[in-house]
């Protein structure tokens, strides 16, 4: 009778859903479409979302490291975002003595919470249409002239703010360069960690359970912003005192529903969802593919050796995680792409929108056009990129050549020499140059076998047999600086490093005859003369093609309501809690449980082992008040919002503005919501503000922070 139920609802509530969400929308906070949102379930009013004159929840939503979304938790400017978010400050304060990745970290008091150099949060203080200021005199100007122009009425604009020395204006295109705004930004620099739970539980599942839904991963950390006596930004200082904040979000303990209204606030980084259906089509079958066969290759090999030996996992463990997750990502996004036929739903629309408009035509068929003539350049630079980014000797060959270029031209001065040696150091750091190799004897072998001759340097089709191409790089390596001598491992390399260049003129010398760095700068060349700038001369048509395409799009289609794809600012996406039926006969629940939690449980495992003390939490049933009626502490669920990267760590609000989960991930079948949102797949995965305080209270037993809060029960 129950799973009848759910599955009932399952199917209702997305079928509901999209009529009004059908295209999803990540809205600018002050042109939220209030109307709809109350419809769908929302007490409160827009301007309790975002006044400029008033506190508002926009006083309580941070940009954190210029990267995630963290959110403030009580009147002490305790900061919530995802443990993946907090990750690299975490491993910073750990050492093989207090590994708070492997354990945890949780300070007792103020006193014990640790500075972090360098993060920053950003608070976004005012919202302006700026684009008749921006776009004025433009209209008749060619794109180069237009672009010229609009730099300078720009910067126009931003001499009209008074600014405090903490503040900034940022202007930012939307719609394509159709219109722009103004935000007004204000950034504290002094951001102490304050807690994060072991990665077995904010990092449970990993890699295998990425991107996917039923998932189980307690994905937070916590934050304190401080402030100086005034309550303004400050460099860390020891006096510095915990910010006070203008709104702070109350959290709801109260159980949650299929159907229940929510909204996430916070900064999407990037989408594209008005793209003509050539451009997904390449996306679908050419761009997507190319990426993820040069990653699948270098994470096998990877992977391989990882098992194998544990010195290299740790080694490693970091920089597979990131090629992972994008190598899956992609992987989802072409199957979601494919399931809901994205091509065949644009070239609709794009039918219907000729038929209103025929200039559209013409702008489709230059599409058309541009896009099928730059196809192979395009190709080519998305194989060209990935071999970059996954060898990494390629990657320190690339960085060794622009010092060389600027070593030649008498450019470079201390600090960039320092700024070579740190980056240089850091991938040396964990970096081991026979596994390189092989990956790179790989990558190498596949870029052969696939681009055209046209594309490759002569004679590189001998490149084209891996077991071959391996044996050379053993060999080059041998005579290289940038696999060889200075690839020693560990804080060696910082040393040698530094030791290589303290002689400027014979590292350059040597580098002028190391074989890796001309095997690079070979690769190079040849994708620079053969497609670089045919690519980039055919992309510059295309995005001035973009502009006039969204212009027509939002002036025929009158009754969509348009959104600008994300471009790292301050949006509300709304909808509602909801499963899903991703396939046929597929049912996903909307939340998991901490159950599900033990189910998933492999002892010793690296992806799935489960602390101790969770484990006797759950035999016990020592849940306190977080349970819900069924009695099991909820985890993560899911919901239609519309998210992409950088809404990770964004607060999920609940109908009157209190805090019901933290953001972190969308599940497997809707990740082409950056290119086709569908509310029938699409759906982003929080987890539950009552795990997060379960781990706090229970687990950590970290009253004191509970003290500060405001729960709802
Ligand atoms: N897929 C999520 C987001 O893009 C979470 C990534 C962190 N987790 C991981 N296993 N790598 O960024
Ligand atoms: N995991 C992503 C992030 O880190 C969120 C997403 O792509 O859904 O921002």
């Amino acid at each position: 009778m129950i799973k009848r139920n759910f599955i009932l609802s399952a199917l209702l509530v997305p079928a509901a859903m999209a009529f009004a969400q059908q295209y999803g929308g990540m809205w600018i906070p002050t042109e939220v479409n209030e109307k709809e949102m109350k419809e769908m379930g929302m007490k409160i009013d827009a301007k309790a979302i975002f006044d400029p004159n008033k506190p508002s929840i926009k006083d309580a939503v941070v940009q954190f490291n210029g990267g995630c979304t963290a959110e403030i938790i009580s009147p002490q400017g305790l900061l919530l975002t995802n443990h993946h978010c907090g990750y690299s400050q975490i491993q910073s304060h750990s050492s093989l003595e207090n590994d708070y990745l492997a354990d945890g970290f949780w300070a007792k008091n103020q006193k014990e919470e640790l500075e972090n150099p360098g993060v920053t949060v950003d608070f976004i203080n005012g919202i302006k249409d700026v684009s008749a200021e921006v776009l004025k005199g433009t209209e008749k100007l060619d794109q180069k002239a237009a672009d010229a122009l609009i730099t300078a009425n720009v910067k126009k604009v931003q001499s009209t703010y008074k600014l405090e020395p903490h503040q900034k204006v940022l202007v930012r295109a939307a719609y394509y360069g159709n219109k722009y705004y103004a935000y007004l930004i204000d950034t504290y620099k002094d951001i102490r960690l304050v807690g994060a739970p072991p990665s077995s539980i904010g990092k449970f599942g990993s890699d295998t359970d990425n991107w996917v839904f039923p998932r189980h991963t307690g994905d937070f950390s916590l934050f304190r912003i401080y402030a100086d006596k005034n309550n303004k930004p400050a460099e860390y200082s020891k006096d510095n005192v915990p910010y006070v904040p203008k709104h702070f979000l109350p959290i709801s303990l109260k159980d949650k529903n299929e159907g229940d209204f929510t909204f996430v606030f916070g900064f999407p980084g990037r989408t594209t969802e008005y793209l003509p259906s050539i451009a997904v089509e390449k996306i679908r079958t050419e761009i997507d593919p190319a990426m993820i066969s040069v990653r699948a290759v270098s994470l096998k090999t990877l992977d391989a050796q990882m098992r194998a030996d544990q010195e290299t996992k740790i080694k490693y463990a970091s920089k597979f995680a990131s090629l992972a997750n994008y190598w899956k990502k992609w992987s989802g996004e072409v199957e979601g792409l494919t399931k809901s036929d994205a091509t065949g739903k644009k070239q609709a629309y794009e039918k219907t929108l000729i038929a209103k408009n025929p200039e559209i035509k013409t702008t489709l068929d230059e599409f058309n056009r541009l896009y099928t003539a730059q196809g192979p350049y395009a190709l080519h630079r998305a194989y060209y990129s990935e071999i970059i980014r996954n060898s990494e000797s390629l990657t320190l060959a690339s960085h060794y050549l622009n010092y060389l270029a600027l070593a030649k031209s008498g450019k470079l001065d201390q600090k960039t020499v320092e700024s070579f040696t740190n980056r240089l150091s850091r991938i040396y750091k964990n970096f081991d140059a026979q596994l390189d190799a092989k990956v790179t004897a790989r990558i190498l072998a596949l870029y052969a076998s696939k681009l055209e001759p046209q594309f490759l340097p002569q004679g590189f089709e001998a490149f084209k047999d891996e077991t071959k191409n391996l044996q050379t790089l053993e060999q080059f390596s041998k005579n290289s600086i940038v696999t060889g001598r200075a690839a020693l491992n560990g804080a060696t390399a910082s040393e040698a490093i530094e030791t290589l260049f303290k002689d400027e003129k014979s590292l350059a010398k040597a580098l002028e005859s190391d074989p890796i760095l001309k095997l690079f700068a070979t690769l190079r060349a040849s994708y620079g003369s053969a497609s670089e700038t045919k690519f980039e001369s055919y992309q510059d048509q295309i995005d001035a093609l973009q502009k006039t395409y969204m212009a027509q799009q939002m002036a025929t289609d009158k009754d969509r309501a348009f959104f600008p794809d994300a471009n790292s600012t301050l949006r509300v996406t709304y909808g509602k809690i909801a499963g899903s039926n991703p396939k046929d006969a597929l049912y996903y629940g909307y939340q998991t449980h901490l159950s599900g939690v033990m189910e998933k449980y492999i002892p010793g495992d690296y992806e799935f082992d489960v602390p101790q003390k969770l484990i006797d939490l759950h035999a016990k049933k020592d849940f306190g008040p977080y349970a819900n009626a069924s009695g099991d502490v909820p985890v993560n669920f899911t919901a239609t919002n519309h998210t992409t990267g950088g809404n990770s760590g964004s607060p999920a609000l609940d109908a009157e503005g209190n805090l019901i989960g933290l953001n972190f991930d969308r599940q497997w079948e809707g990740t082409m919501s950056d290119i086709n949102y569908d509310p029938r797949f699409s759906r982003n995965i929080m987890v539950d503000a009552k795990y997060i305080l379960f781990i706090v209270d229970k687990y950590a037993d970290a009253k004191w922070l509970l003290n500060e809060m405001k729960i709802i029960k």
